[in-house]
């Protein structure tokens, strides 16, 4: 029987974070244009979907995560007429384009929140969050996720709106249903462009739980993060399924919702066939890393932490969702940072990392600089750091007694903006991304580490990333990558990440060595259909693997 795949099952996507991809007008900053001029290798890289982070216009406080006019292009990146240009070009080699859609929160110079604060009695007051001050003090204790406090006081009353991230991004009110038509409108709009769906922003925070007691502090800053009562919060789904069947039910379209979904019985629910979106990203093994202090000593243990994370999840999903498997995207350091012990960071540790989650039972998603082992660049002072939210987390830590060293060196491993440096294209000045200073600063190693060296060199990690993506396309494999279940092996071997896809009678085995020291698998010998090494040495019902050394087995 063979089950005919939704094109979203074999799409192989690529995030863009556009203030970084490529700057074609000499101004420093990212631009459609630029994404234009790269479509052809992204073609030729395998990818079949991109998400562009957002592009609409925005005075850029969050970059582009605070909207101040969704129908429009911000002009930084270009024009709509550039954008309908971008689907076109894209179409013509087989992309399709999702944009991102941030509806939990505007700009606060959308028009609807600059109406709401010239009148709190018009009708806009009520497309924000509101709330009455207790005494001197905010409606309550919530933190910000961005840190401080998640409530803003209106100027001239003892009035307060609130902002779930920085002051600028005031959250809508979902509770109202003409601002949620509003949104409707909005999606349809960009539909009728003919992009091919959404990466859906901070989603799981659209309901709140208004709750105007304190909650417990968790802070020295008296505050407190009380995710129950805004995030996925109870009756978030009625919101989501209205919105659901108001503008994604029936269509073609992919739509991947930034959300964690705890609880597994509730996956059907929010996401695949009958669910809310098509599939989500989540954050199970987003918050690890392996400079922790927990694992700096002990990269193993910190493997075996992440293996364990990883197939309870995908035994779970198996015959039933598919998730969105991601190692990087724009609010993570560079993954070879959080994965891959510092010393141990080189072509094969890297091609590893990418054999281990790119075969996993879901739709893989590369990051904009992944898939040429782009890296952290750490700063020597925080004055280099241009996110609010960086310094906002930096503050934080000298609250709770980090000295300015220290806070720096632990914002150096953690901070968001590691994965914004500008994408190195070449050995150029400012890696071929600009010909003006950029935005924000490239890393130093970009005469080494660019994707025109790897282009021309066949062993490059780039050219590996071309393997898998030709893998993963093949067409006689599309039933076991996308309906074979997906299930671990070898879990006794430490450090050892290895797992089988199997459906029916066919069978793929994905085996990685995770150490930087041989290791030998009880394996019998069989196809290979992928390695990061020129030799596997087979050894009688055996195989040793080189350190870092990873397989594809077909039987
Ligand atoms: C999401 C985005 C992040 C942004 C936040 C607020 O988490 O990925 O970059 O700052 O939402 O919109
Ligand atoms: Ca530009």
């Amino acid at each position: 029987m063979t089950v005919k795949h939704k094109w979203w099952q074999e799409a192989i996507g690529y995030q863009i974070y556009p203030k970084s991809f490529q700057d074609s007008n000499h101004d420093g900053i990212g631009d459609i244009q630029g994404i234009i001029q790269h479509l052809d290798q992204l073609k030729d890289l395998g990818i079949t979907v991109i998400w562009i982070s957002p592009i609409n216009l925005s005075p850029m406080v969050d970059h582009g995560y605070d909207i101040s006019d969704y129908l429009q292009i911000d002009p930084s990146f270009g024009t709509n007429g550039d954008f309908e240009e971008l689907i076109a070009a894209a179409n013509d080699r087989g992309i399709k384009v999702l944009l991102d859609l941030v509806i939990n929160h505007t700009s606060s110079e959308h028009e609807w929140f600059k109406k709401a604060m010239e009148d709190l009695n018009s009708e806009y007051a009520d497309y924000y969050v509101i709330k009455e001050g207790k005494g001197d003090l905010p409606p309550n204790n919530w933190r910000s996720i961005f840190g401080g406090s998640a409530w803003e006081k209106i100027a001239g009353t003892n009035k307060y709106y609130l902002h779930l991230f920085t002051v600028e991004q005031p959250d809508v009110n979902w509770e109202n249903p003409k601002l949620r038509q509003e949104l409707y409108k909005v999606i349809e709009f960009w539909l009728d462009k003919g992009v091919a769906g959404f990466r859906i922003d901070a989603i799981s925070h659209i309901k709140k739980i208004y709750d105007q007691e304190d909650s417990p502090a968790d802070g020295p800053d008296g505050l407190a993060t009380n995710w129950e009562l805004y995030r996925d919060a109870e009756g978030i789904g009625e919101f989501l399924g209205e919105m659901r069947d108001m503008t994604f039910k029936g269509k073609d379209i992919l739509t991947i919702a930034e959300m964690d979904v705890e609880d597994p019985q509730k996956w059907e629910e929010y996401f695949g066939d009958d669910g809310y979106f098509t599939s989500i990203f989540d954050f199970y093994h987003t918050p690890f890393t392996v400079q922790d202090k927990k694992y700096r000593d002990d990269p193993v243990a910190f493997i075996e932490m992440l293996k364990k994370l990883v197939f309870k999840k995908q035994q779970l999903a198996n015959g039933r969702v598919f998730f969105t498997n991601f190692i990087e995207n724009h609010d993570l350091p560079r993954a070879l940072n959080r994965f891959i012990p510092q010393k141990e960071i080189n072509f094969h540790s890297a091609s590893a990392l990418a054999l281990f989650y790119f075969f996993l039972r879901g739709i893989p998603v590369i990051y904009q600089g992944q898939e040429i082992g782009m890296v952290d660049y750490p700063k020597a002072s925080i004055e280099e750091y241009v996110d609010l939210a960086t310094h906002n987390n930096y503050q934080d830590y000298l609250l709770r007694n980090y000295t300015e060293v220290e806070a720096l060196q632990q914002i150096n491993i953690e901070n968001r903006e590691n994965s914004r440096t500008p994408m190195q294209w070449d050995n150029t000045a400012y890696a071929g991304f600009s010909d003006v200073t950029p935005w924000f600063a490239v890393n130093p190693n970009y005469p080494q580490l660019n994707y025109q060296v790897e282009e021309e060199n066949p062993a490059s990690l780039l050219n590996f990333y071309k393997k898998m993506t030709t893998l993963r396309k093949r067409a006689a494999l599309q039933p076991i990558w996308i309906d074979g279940d997906s299930l671990p092996i070898l879990e006794d071997y430490a450090g050892c990440i290895a797992y089988q896809r199997v459906l029916v009678n066919q069978k793929l085995t994905v085996v990685i060595n995770f150490t930087n020291k041989k290791m030998t698998l009880p394996l019998e010998k069989s196809e290979v259909l992928l390695t990061n090494y020129d030799q596997v040495a087979w050894r009688k019902k055996q195989v040793e693997l080189q350190p870092y050394q990873g397989l594809i087995l077909k039987d």
